[in-house]
């Protein structure tokens, strides 16, 4: 049931604002607070001494004001005394220097101390609350990121972690190809974590370290997930997720926790308001597919965010409330505003909360309550819906990371690449789920596959299945050219899927920033960017063509009828207007449902269950735009009827049942 919540610092104010403060919030429709994940030096004032008595007042005031409590394990800011007393504890860089304390996440997943210490502390707050009623679940730690760690401790176990996946020297030399460069390792002892930091290191080597890294952070994070399922089993748990993109993979990390949870903050500049909406759509897409179930907010835009660099603009009247909603309406559950008061200590005490320093609650506090009446009033219809779509975005980590190792072109970069397809969608109301790569292709109608750098025959062979089957399967230039341990494959592109596309690359040409042109088979034309496959088609149909340059008549696009299915290849990175002109004639085809004739800014998604679909409306410019939705509804906002041309204010909300 969707709820609205508030993070909170018992730790940094005065105790007798204590009271007031949950008073208000409960006044305000607050039902939920995050706590503690920053407090270890408070709990656990030295080494062996505890100190709980804060924290249980805290959650029985709360709870005592009906607002239910999560607890987030304090791991990502160690105390003093333990990086004192066990250096082992601080990262070390590629050229060996510690990340000292001081700002928070200094801390090797790694390190013997810190696991041992932070076992104690989860354990200890697990035992504790796991029959308060107040306390409702758990997040652990606090937007973990990959750690590029090269301790002792993170060296034994990348070793370690090289013998189970190679089994012998031998293999690893071969797989890596370390010949080149006289890089072979004659003993495992030679094997190191990737030191000196050189972008010229070998591929496959800086891919495994990633994985490495990012599965330490996944047996941290296990480590404490086991220690409140036992001792706690009766509440979820979960994490919230920094944005995209991540050098840690977030499927990973999320495949043993309860639902995801989610960091929001868009950006409030003027000139960005339009567009961070956009790309936060994906962001909050993303997050309901890590687990593919509604998620959280954990942390929630409330003010303007500021501090290590100069503050943003202020939200403008209506944002907060528009994104909080958004969010709602791409299935999260709860947000949770990031925060409650601006901090009057540290390093963020411009990262603005609801309330401003002064302590007197103004236009933004008003916003937030006229959202959490809003939320608390239509829970019950909502309680139970979610987000179903029939197309869907391949996201995957791995093309992310190795793509971040050699990026293939100047300016071309596969997050970008992906904002673009899914602002394309967006725009042009497809709805689209967000997934892993990995993820079964049941019950999608359109498939997009934003570049398989590294593909392997058996994901080639369930991509050309699902187009065998009828799906429409949409690929990307750079797709099929390494194995799943970053060695070129010797092969035409696009390599195990060239079969199913019916097309091979001929040559390419890295274009960069050099602008071309491609014309489609309509004559319309489009910027061809980035990137220009010369393609060569066997049973595929060209669609687009490039218009200048030695490739000038040569195919850049290509439908080929695959099965009972259509595959579609892309050769270049066209601008955002032919992914409209493709996805929008591909979905009319397929029958997907859409809501056409969008406004600039505005966008729409819907919420359904068994029986109701709830269809919500954003206008996300400073402008009133109109919108219009096909027919007359009941808008479940306002409680009256809303006309089929709605007009949607700046910033404004509308929902409607459908
Ligand atoms: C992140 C952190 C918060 C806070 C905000 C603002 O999202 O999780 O603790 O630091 O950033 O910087
Ligand atoms: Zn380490």
């Amino acid at each position: 049931m969707p709820r609205i919540g508030v993070d909170y610092y018992p730790e940094q104010w005065d105790r007798s604002l204590w009271e007031p403060d949950a008073m208000l919030m409960r006044e305000a429709g607050v039902t939920v607070v995050r706590l503690a994940e920053f407090s270890w030096s408070r709990l656990e004032p030295e080494e062996g001494r505890f100190e709980f008595g804060w924290l249980d007042e805290a959650v029985e005031l709360f709870g005592r004001h009906g607002i239910g409590v999560v607890l987030g394990t304090p791991t990502a800011a160690p105390p003093n005394w333990l990086a004192r007393r066990y250096p082992d504890v601080l990262p070390l860089d590629s050229q060996l220097h510690p990340q000292y304390p001081g700002v928070r996440g200094h801390r090797c997943y790694n390190s013997p101390s810190l696991n041992r210490y932070a076992a104690v502390i989860v354990d200890k707050l697990a035992s504790r609350y796991a029959h308060n009623p107040s306390v409702i679940g758990w997040q652990t730690d606090n937007e973990f990121s990959l750690i590029a760690c090269h301790c002792p401790s993170c060296n034994d176990k990348f070793r370690a972690w090289l013998q189970r996946k190679y089994e012998s020297l031998e293999t690893l030399n071969r797989e890596w190809g370390t010949v080149v460069w006289s890089g072979e390792f004659g003993q495992w002892s030679e094997v190191t974590t990737p030191l000196g930091g050189s972008k010229h290191l070998n591929p496959s080597y800086l891919l495994d370290y990633n994985r490495f890294q990012t599965d330490s952070a996944v047996a941290f994070q296990q480590m404490q997930v086991d220690i409140l399922r036992e001792k706690c089993p009766d509440r979820w748990v979960t994490h919230n997720l920094w944005s995209y993109p991540s050098y840690l993979d977030y499927y990973k990390l999320c495949e043993t926790l309860d639902f995801a949870s989610f960091d929001y903050y868009p950006h409030t500049s003027p000139d960005k308001t339009e567009t961070s909406p956009y790309s936060g759509a994906l962001s909050l897409d993303l997050a309901r597919g890590v687990k593919r179930k509604n998620f959280w907010i954990m942390e929630q835009l409330s003010g303007s965010p500021g501090c290590w660099f100069p503050m943003w603009r202020m939200p403008y009247p209506g944002y907060i409330r528009a994104a909080s909603w958004q969010s709602i309406s791409r299935g999260a559950d709860a947000v949770v505003h990031f925060r409650w008061r601006s901090a009057l200590t540290g390093a963020e005490q411009f990262w603005h909360g609801l309330i401003d320093h002064s302590n007197v609650p103004g236009r933004r506090f008003r916003e937030f309550r006229q959202l959490a009446d809003e939320v608390n009033r239509l829970a019950p219809l909502l309680e139970g819906t979610t987000v179903r779509n029939e197309t869907a975005i391949l996201f995957s980590h791995e093309q992310h990371i190795a793509l971040d190792i050699q990026p293939q072109a100047s300016g071309m970069n596969y997050f970008e690449n992906v904002k673009t397809y899914h602002k394309a969608l967006t725009k042009l109301g497809i709805g689209v789920d967000v997934i892993n790569w990995t993820e079964p292709l049941d019950g999608y109608k359109l498939v997009i596959t934003p570049s398989l750098y590294l593909l392997d025959w058996d994901t080639a062979s369930r991509l050309a299945q699902f187009a065998a089957d009828g799906g429409t399967l949409v690929l990307m230039n750079r797709t099929g050219v390494k194995n799943l341990n970053n060695v070129c494959r010797m092969e035409p592109l696009p390599g195990p899927l060239a079969e199913c596309a019916g097309v091979t690359v001929e040559e390419y040409d890295p274009i960069g920033g050099d602008m071309h042109r491609m014309t489609c088979a309509g004559g319309s034309s489009y910027e061809a960017l980035q990137w220009a496959d010369i393609l060569s088609p066997v049973t595929a149909e060209p669609i687009a063509w490039y218009a200048d340059d030695y490739f000038a008549g040569k195919p850049a696009v290509t439908l080929n009828r695959y099965g009972r299915g259509t595959v579609c290849y892309i050769g270049t990175n066209p601008e955002e207007a032919y992914f409209i002109h493709l996805f929008g004639s591909l979905a009319d085809e397929l029958g997907i449902g859409r809501l056409a004739g969008l406004p600039e800014g505005v966008q729409v998604s819907c919420r359904s269950k068994e029986g109701a679909a709830y269809l919500f409306i954003f206008n996300f410019t400073r402008e009133d735009k109109e919108v219009n939705i096909g027919r007359e509804y009941d808008s479940i906002l306002t409680g009256g009827k809303a006309g089929s041309v709605l007009r949607v204010a700046p910033y404004g909300v509308e929902i409607v049942k459908v």
